[in-house]
């Protein structure tokens, strides 16, 4: 599996931890965050990561920040992307089976690094379950791509 992962300058420790718990398992990582503790600006790794996502570059994205939140938010403005920010993997892991997450965020001043790699293991072994769920994430996209939800007009 190919991992586009971004992260700003609060959370460079914690990336350089989970690019090697991902090569660990047997991802390829291809890394669009700073590797600079100087400040920088969240929403540059979001998009990029997001990008790649989008565009196929990548099979899923991973974002870290100081809290995961704004980091996400840029991602979440790219077509295509579903993000969540996740503190303990029970939500990572129904992110997936539910709303077929394919970006996943954290906090590095939220979520120690061992929480962090159970919180990403949970989130890449969990498969979207379809069904019911379908219906449900088509609504998400209808929304992203129209500004409107005809369920919600009825
Ligand atoms: C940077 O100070 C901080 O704002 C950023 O890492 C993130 O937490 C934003 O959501």
């Amino acid at each position: 599996m190919r991992i586009a992962i971004g992260n700003d300058h609060a959370a460079v420790e914690l990336k350089n931890i989970i690019v090697e718990h991902l090569e660990q398992r047997g991802c390829e990582v291809v890394n669009y965050g700073t590797d600079s503790t100087e400040s920088f600006d969240y929403p540059i790794a979001g998009y990029k990561v997001a990008r790649a996502v989008a565009d196929g570059q990548a099979d899923r994205g991973i974002l870290i920040c100081g809290t995961g939140v704004g980091i996400s938010l840029a991602a979440n403005k790219v077509d295509g992307i579903r993000a969540c920010v996740c503190s303990e993997p029970f939500s990572a892991k129904l992110s997936r089976q539910h709303n077929n997450t394919n970006v996943l965020a954290f906090g590095a001043r939220v979520v120690g690094s061992e929480l962090a790699k159970m919180i990403v293991d949970e989130w890449l072994d969990a498969e979207f379950e379809g069904g019911r769920h379908e219906r449900r994430v088509a609504m998400l996209t209808e929304i992203e791509q129209t500004q409107s939800l005809a369920a919600a007009q009825e």
